[in-house]
């Protein structure tokens, strides 16, 4: 029985992830745990290789969105590259194999170590954000006697209709460089002479569900890419962000990587430019799920409450976002409830879900919360004192744990 989310679904009122019942996962690892399924990244990853195959694209994956050594892994045997925010994420890209020559950095904060690491590992490109970041890479270049690759991260001023905390690409937000003032960012890196200037990047927010904006976005962009070359500026790269929205609720029904390249790719050829794709939560989000087990029932009145072993500190995106995740039982009941699905935390804001239409759980019962393999244990946090979930990647008919569960000692690892 389909449950709306691709590699999960029902046998015999059983939730699988591919061949494997979760409830048998979590019975042998224990809860919260996360719970990868390796197909469903990789189909993503096809798609994103078949809807480019007519032009040179690098898909880049974005570390962020789930940055599991063995997610990596899959990343590098698949040949993708790395969109990455900092020198942690450079640490592990290099760990997995992944090849420098498809990285890109970007992030507005970045320091002169980070800055260090990134020229030495001979990353595709940094990712520009403001001139003094252009000012200090060139003279830490000089430093080190390398050239930096450079891309000028421009912001430009579309509405890319999502959540307000994950809208990149508008004038009064902090990310990139202005239109209006990239022209001399530009102007500036081709002269600095420890910068290689090799392209334009630009992202624009994160679950984008309606593929104009990037059309809009590339327009204002090729357009800067013409006005640069007659003023003698040739580039070769241009770096669309990631940013593609996934399936939330089971009607969802999302851009794929077709509706995007459909979108983009007739200006992107105008420009003549190679192009760079940077998704996260469209390769790995729906490959994942978080299950939790029910430890009380609670009735206030009207009000009733399953709470949970999974809290705001495993997965912050309802606390943080308001975000909808779907939740389900991984014994198939029909929803006869409503109830707030809620952690073990201390916050009134520690929440899975409100109000939500659920079967009536019993004590022991697990629940599936569904699309949670992005931002789900890369925000994961120990608030509280909770040891993080562990995290496990299926493939086929066996499970591999891809990272344990953090111990008492590992949470307390570094102090005095
Ligand atoms: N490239 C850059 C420069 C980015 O900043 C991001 C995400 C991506 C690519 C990948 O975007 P994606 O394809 O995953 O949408 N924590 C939030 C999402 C924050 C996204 C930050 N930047 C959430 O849970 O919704």
């Amino acid at each position: 029985m389909e449950t709306g989310f691709g590699n999960f679904y029902y046998k015999d009122g059983q939730l699988y992830c591919e061949e494997l019942p979760v409830e048998e996962i979590a019975k042998q690892v224990g809860t919260p745990v996360y719970i990868y399924s390796k197909k469903g990244i990789k189909d993503k990853i096809n798609q994103y290789k078949d809807a480019f195959k007519d032009y040179p694209t690098i898909i880049s994956y974005a570390v962020k969105s789930n940055p599991n050594l063995s997610i990596l892994k899959i990343a590098k045997e698949e040949g993708l590259g790395a969109d990455i925010v900092s020198g942690g994420e450079l640490y592990r890209v290099l760990k997995a194999g992944i090849d420098p020559n498809k990285v890109v950095y970007a992030g507005v904060g970045k320091t002169d170590r980070e800055l260090k690491e990134g020229i030495e590992a001979g990353i595709l490109s940094f990712n520009v954000e403001s001139i003094m970041e252009l000012e200090i890479l060139n003279s830490i270049a000089g430093q080190i006697g390398k050239k930096a690759n450079v891309s000028i991260r421009v912001n430009p001023d579309v509405n890319p209709k999502t959540h307000p905390y994950i809208s990149t690409g508008l004038k009064k937000s902090k990310f990139g460089i202005d239109m209006e003032d990239a022209p001399e960012a530009f102007h500036l890196a081709e002269k600095l002479p420890n910068i290689n200037l090799i392209g334009i990047h630009s992202h624009i927010g994160s679950q984008i569900t309606d593929v104009s904006p990037y059309k809009e976005a590339v327009e204002k962009i090729a357009e800067l890419v013409s006005k640069l070359e007659k003023e003698g500026i040739k580039l070769q790269y241009i770096d669309v962000g990631g940013g593609l929205g996934i399936k939330y609720k089971p009607e969802d029904t999302p851009p794929t990587p077709y509706h995007l390249a459909e979108a983009i790719l007739p200006t992107v050829k105008q420009t003549g430019l190679k192009l760079i794709v940077e998704p996260g939560r469209s390769l790995t989000g729906e490959a994942g799920i978080l299950v939790a087990q029910v430890i009380f029932l609670k009735d206030k009145g009207e009000k009733h409450f399953i709470i949970v072993d999974a809290g705001m500190n495993d997965l912050l995106r309802p606390a943080m976002y308001q975000a909808y995740h779907h939740i389900i039982p991984t014994k198939h009941k029909q929803p006869s409830i409503k109830a707030d699905i809620v952690g073990p935390i201390c916050e009134t804001g520690d929440f899975l879900a409100l109000d939500r239409e659920i079967a009536n759980l019993n004590r022991g019962e697990y629940i599936a919360v569904m699309s949670a393999g992005a931002y789900g244990f890369s925000m994961a946090s120990n608030y509280n004192s909770r040891p993080r979930a562990v995290e496990v990647l299926v493939d086929g008919d066996r499970f591999t744990v891809i990272r344990k569960r953090e111990t008492y000692e590992d949470i307390i690892k570094g102090e005095v």
